[in-house]
Formats: structure tokens, C-alpha cells, sequence
């Protein structure tokens, strides 16, 4: 199958391109602006295969992303391409609206005109917004996103399923909690605080450190994606959870475990405005449907992904340059240290 892939020199798009590709039956188009987060050394180990190419485009083009549907003609889509910090979009939100509604909506019209056999829309469950234990939410629970990402996402997440009532496209929305892994960008949580912890720097926890998350490992929300490719049924929402939920204070405390630094590290700083305090989702229905479950335990998938990012120092050094520092210092060094 002909994919093209969007977003996929970021962390979670190059990892599926680096999996997909090793099907033989499968062919891919890499459409990626290469914004801060997008590297193509992510991608090293498929630069040369010769079923894989790369088109540097912005999805922002509507008239430049035709075109590369018309040469193209792929046959799936899976759109990964967006700006996935809350933080980010919390300080700037315009280029938010601009990839992750504008954006979407440029693909959603590069494919109505053509046979596309399916497009997967790879969402957040940060739609759902913040549950109250014990709930848990399936894909049937209402949207209360909370911040310029989220919401944006959720406009988008509706707007994909909008041309499947209207326009038959055949449109998939998948649902994935947190992912961790190799190659993220060190301004999420799990790899700002092991690449920090790993050069005895704060690390910074915002307001308790009690908020919750479900993380799953990239490569598993990978494989949910394959087989929802292969198997998933047109207009449907699937959620893809690691089944792992963890109070951001102790996936901190583990990190200090596994690089063998001392707790000193931490530094409770002011909280994210409109902080969720837990996501929580259900992934029965994918469970149900193509029979996917995580894979990685959440211990062993921390552990290497500390080791990954040990030896991979020079990669981190290298994307932390240039915009992105300049974006820091601007935006998280006047944080106000609270304990
Ligand atoms: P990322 O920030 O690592 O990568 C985003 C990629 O999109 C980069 O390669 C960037 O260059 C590209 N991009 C950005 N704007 C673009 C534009 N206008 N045109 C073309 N390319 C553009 O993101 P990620 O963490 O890999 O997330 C990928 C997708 O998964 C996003 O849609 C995100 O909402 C979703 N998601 C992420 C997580 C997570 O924990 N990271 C969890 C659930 C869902
Ligand atoms: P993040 O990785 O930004 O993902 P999201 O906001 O999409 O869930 O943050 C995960 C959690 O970690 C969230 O509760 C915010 C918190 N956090 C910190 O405490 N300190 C930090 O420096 C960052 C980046 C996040």
C-alpha cells in the first residue's frame, strides 16, 4: 500500500515510517515542513530505501499539498503533522490554528477529489479534557479540550469526521495517551526530564506533580496505528492507551532512579495555566477490533528509553539549538521556582 505520511520526521511520525516500512508490501511519502520538531536524522535508517521518499512541504500550502496528491496518488493517509505542545500553544497559539486546523483542513481538501482508500486522523485524548477518578473515557465521551492544543485538535478530530458523513471520505480518528520513547523532543515531560536530569540540571515539576498520565510506548501506539490501517472500519474513533496511568511525580522519581541522580534535582515551579489534572481513556474497542495491546511494560520502556537518550546526547544538544533555544529562554526561564 501507497501511504503518505505527515509529520513524519517528529517523534511519533518517524517512528511509524521507520516500522511501516518494514513491510515489503507497503510504499511511503513523507510530506513534513520540518518545523523545530521535525529532524530528518530521525529518519536515517530509511533515507535510502527505496520505497521511501521525502517532500519538504508546510500543509499550511493547500495549492503546493495538490500537487503533491496529484504526483502521489497514495492510497492511505496518515496525518501525524501538527504542533504537539500544550506549553507551545499555550504561549503561541497561532501557529497551532495554522497546522493543526488549517492544516488539516488543506489535507482533508488535497483528498476529497481523490480515491483515497483511507486516512487516518491520529488524534489526542486530551479532547476529553480532565476526568475525575474512576472514570475513564471511550470513544463516545463528550470533548472538553482544555488548551489551544487540545482544542484544536478536537476542531480537527470533528472536522475529519465531518468529510466522512458528507464526503464518504474514508476517515479514521485514533485517540493515543501520552506516548514516550526515543527521538521525542526534550520539551515533553519524559525526555525534558531524563535529557535535564542526564546534565544535572532542574528538573522542572509544575504545581504538585500529582497531575496523571497514561503513557504509552511509541512504538505500541505504532503498531495500533498498523493494524487500524489494516483493520480499523471507516467513521469510527478508536482510543489507543498504554494502560500505564502514573502521577507525574513518580515517573520523575523513577527517572532520578534509573540516571542515578539525586531527588535535589527537582524544582516545583509554577503551574501550566488550565493544567489537566488526569486523562484517563479505555482502548477496549481496539483491543475488541484488531486485537492489539501494548506491549512494552512501563518499566522496561523507561529504562530504554534513558539508555536511548544516554547515547544519544549529541542528537539532543543538536535539536535543543538554534529556534528552540532561543524559544526557551524566551518563554520558560522566567518560571518562578515555588519550592
Ligand atoms: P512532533 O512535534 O514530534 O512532530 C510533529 C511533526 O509535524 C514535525 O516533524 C513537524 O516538522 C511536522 N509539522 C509541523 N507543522 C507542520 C506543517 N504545517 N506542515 C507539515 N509538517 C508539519 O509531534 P509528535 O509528538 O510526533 O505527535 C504526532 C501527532 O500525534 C500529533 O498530531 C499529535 O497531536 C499526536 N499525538 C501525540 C502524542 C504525544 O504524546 N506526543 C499523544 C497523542 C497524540
Ligand atoms: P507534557 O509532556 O507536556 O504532555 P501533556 O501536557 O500533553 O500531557 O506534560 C505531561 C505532564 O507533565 C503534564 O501534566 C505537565 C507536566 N510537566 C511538568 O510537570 N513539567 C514540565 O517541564 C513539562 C514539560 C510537563
Amino acid at each position: 500500500m501507497k501511504i503518505l505520511v505527515t509529520g513524519g520526521a517528529g517523534f511519533i511520525g518517524s517512528c511509524f515510517v521507520r516500522l511501516a516500512i518494514q513491510n515489503p508490501a507497503h510504499e511511503i511519502v513523507n510530506v513534513d515542513a520540518l518545523t523545530y520538531a521535525g529532524n530528518l536524522e530521525n529518519l536515517t535508517a530509511v533515507a535510502d530505501h527505496p520505497k521511501y521518499r521525502f517532500v519538504k512541504a508546510d500543509l499550511c500550502d493547500l495549492a503546493g499539498l495538490r500537487r503533491i496528491f496529484d504526483e502521489a496518488r497514495p492510497e492511505a493517509v496518515v496525518h501525524f503533522a501538527a504542533e504537539s505542545h500544550v506549553d507551545r500553544s499555550i504561549f503561541a497559539p497561532q501557529p497551532v490554528f495554522e497546522t493543526n486546523l488549517r492544516g488539516s483542513f488543506n489535507l482533508l481538501e488535497s483528498m476529497r477529489a481523490q480515491r483515497v482508500r483511507r486516512f487516518v486522523h491520529v488524534s489526542t485524548d486530551e479532547v476529553y479534557g480532565s476526568l475525575e477518578p474512576p472514570l475513564e473515557a471511550d470513544e463516545d465521551f463528550p470533548l472538553r479540550p482544555s488548551s489551544p492544543y487540545s482544542a484544536a485538535k478536537a476542531g480537527s478530530d470533528l472536522l475529519a469526521l465531518g468529510y466522512f458523513t458528507t464526503y464518504k471520505l474514508p476517515v479514521i480518528v485514533t485517540r493515543a495517551s501520552n506516548n514516550y520513547g526515543p527521538y521525542q523532543f526534550p520539551e515533553k515531560l519524559i525526555p525534558l526530564m531524563i535529557s535535564n536530569a542526564l546534565e544535572d540540571k532542574p528538573l522542572p515539576v509544575y504545581g504538585d506533580g500529582l497531575q496523571v498520565r497514561d503513557w504509552l510506548y511509541v512504538e505500541d501506539h505504532c503498531r495500533a496505528l498498523l493494524a487500524i490501517l489494516d483493520k480499523g472500519r471507516d467513521g469510527q474513533i478508536y482510543n489507543i492507551g498504554g494502560g500505564r496511568s502514573l502521577p507525574n511525580k513518580t515517573v520523575v522519581d523513577r527517572i532520578l532512579a534509573i540516571t542515578g541522580k539525586p531527588s535535589s534535582l527537582i524544582e516545583h515551579v509554577t503551574d501550566r495555566p488550565g493544567h489537566d489534572r488526569r486523562y484517563a481513556l479505555s482502548s477496549a474497542k481496539l483491543s475488541k477490533e484488531t486485537g492489539w495491546t501494548p506491549q512494552m511494560d512501563f518499566e522496561r520502556g523507561l529504562a530504554a528509553t534513558v539508555e536511548w537518550y544516554r547515547a544519544n546526547q549529541k542528537w539532543v544538544r543538536r535539536v535543543k539549538s538554534g529556534e528552540y533555544q532561543s524559544y526557551y529562554a524566551r518563554n520558560y526561564d522566567h518560571r518562578a521556582r515555588v519550592g
